[in-house]
């Protein structure tokens, strides 16, 4: 057996197979729901270095947009289809197992063009979308105004997507992980993962750093990454198809003078998400700026002089808030998901980048397929997470 830190601890031993899912944020705890809703004999356990559910997903601004966010046809726009159409459901579900509306709502998005470059793109958009069989309408100045009237009054041109909406991440990343908890999944926080431990080509362990220097080794026959964009630093995890890296997304919530909207709007980088309290959120910068969370003034204005074009009444909005999450960018762009080719047992459920919202009911149906040995619902070898073979590891430590 090949111990990655070499370190030995206390094992615990757990009979029935055991899932360890390291991370609970959304992706995580979405995967350990999902398995112990096929199979309630497993043992899963969500490991968490801090608080489950605080990171990237629930400072998300929760946008499904399926048709909003890829840029055309291919694996991305398969699996951002396969998700929405599972979100309806998927909330229902939630609402039956915790008591919790977690505020999804198929309002649509509202993709605006201020200049003849940006109304071409829209029609480039328009024409896959023709041809893919999706619901969209192409509108004129005149009735992108009538569908919003409050969209500033130099708009050239819209794009209308009914299918795909919005959903509140502050409900549903805590109530995913509580329904997970309610399935009979162990949720551990305060984890400090210290290495993978490799045995025969497959994974047997996870090993722990405890506070007090100790070392805990937690048994597992299968291991789920889903760490967000600290997925590169768990220690010991063998290359995968491409890295994983942060990208900080800054966002602010603004009350508006009066609503403004009853669906997304999006222009470009810069989009508006109505919360059925009345606020707006304001999304959203594209940083490369390392594990740095923080906000800066400079993205502020950024967001503001964002939302004021979209939307000229929003100069009169008070701006509530203003945070920052860190998006998990797969370099390749799109998320790895599924069984690792080279060590058995270990599973990647990362990389999800802009659409961790959207696709966590169908990556988690996905990854729980993979860990279970059975037929994903949808399959492309474009998401694997292999290709490399034996442990080559990328970072030790965080
Ligand atoms: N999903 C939008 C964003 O990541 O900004």
């Amino acid at each position: 057996m090949t111990s990655l830190r070499g370190r030995p601890g206390a094992r615990s031993t757990i009979p029935r197979t055991h899932v360890v899912i390291i991370g609970a944020g959304l992706m995580g705890a979405a995967v350990g729901r999902e398995l112990k809703r096929r199979r309630p004999d497993l043992a899963v356990t969500l490991l968490e270095r801090a608080i489950p559910g605080a990171e990237a997903s629930a400072a998300a601004a929760g946008i499904l947009g399926a048709q909003a966010e890829p840029e055309g046809p291919g694996p991305l726009l398969d699996l951002a289809l396969a998700s929405r159409s599972r979100w309806s459901a998927f909330a229902r579900a939630l609402l039956q197992e915790t008591g919790v509306d977690v505020g999804y709502r198929a309002c649509g998005v509202l993709e605006v063009a201020f200049t003849d470059d940006a109304v071409q793109r829209l029609a480039t958009r328009a024409h896959w979308m023709r041809l893919a069989g999706l619901a969209h309408h192409t509108l004129d100045r005149q009735e992108a105004r009538q569908r919003q009237a409050d969209v500033a009054a130099m708009v050239r041109g819209a794009l209308w997507l009914p299918d795909d909406g919005a959903v509140d991440p502050r409900v549903l990343v805590p109530t995913v992980v509580a329904a997970a908890r309610a399935a009979g999944v162990a949720v551990r926080s305060g984890c400090i993962v210290a290495g993978l431990e490799v045995g025969e080509g497959r994974v047997r362990a996870v090993q722990l750093d405890g506070p007090d220097g100790s070392c805990e080794c937690v048994q597992a026959d299968h291991v789920v990454v889903a760490a967000g964009a600290w997925t590169d630093l768990v220690p010991g995890l063998p290359a995968c198809r491409t890295p994983v890296t942060p990208v900080r997304g800054q966002l602010a919530r603004l009350r508006p003078p009066r609503p403004v909207t009853d669906c997304v709007l999006k222009a470009g980088a810069h989009y508006l998400v109505p919360r059925a309290d009345g606020t707006l959120i304001v999304g959203a910068t594209t940083e490369h700026v390392g594990w740095q969370r923080g906000v800066t003034d400079a993205g502020l204005a950024h967001l503001l002089a964002g939302a004021c074009s979209l939307v000229p009444a929003l100069a009169d909005a008070t701006v509530l808030e203003h945070w920052s999450g860190l998006r998990p960018h797969a370099g390749d762009g799109l998320p790895l998901l599924g069984p690792h080719a080279g060590i058995a047992g270990l599973h990647l459920a990362s990389g999800l980048y802009r659409n961790g919202i959207l696709l966590a009911p169908i990556a988690a149906e996905i990854v729980a397929a993979g860990v279970l040995g059975t037929a994903p619902p949808l399959a492309d070898p474009a998401w694997l997470p292999g290709p490399a073979s034996g442990l080559v590891q990328r970072r030790k430590t965080a």
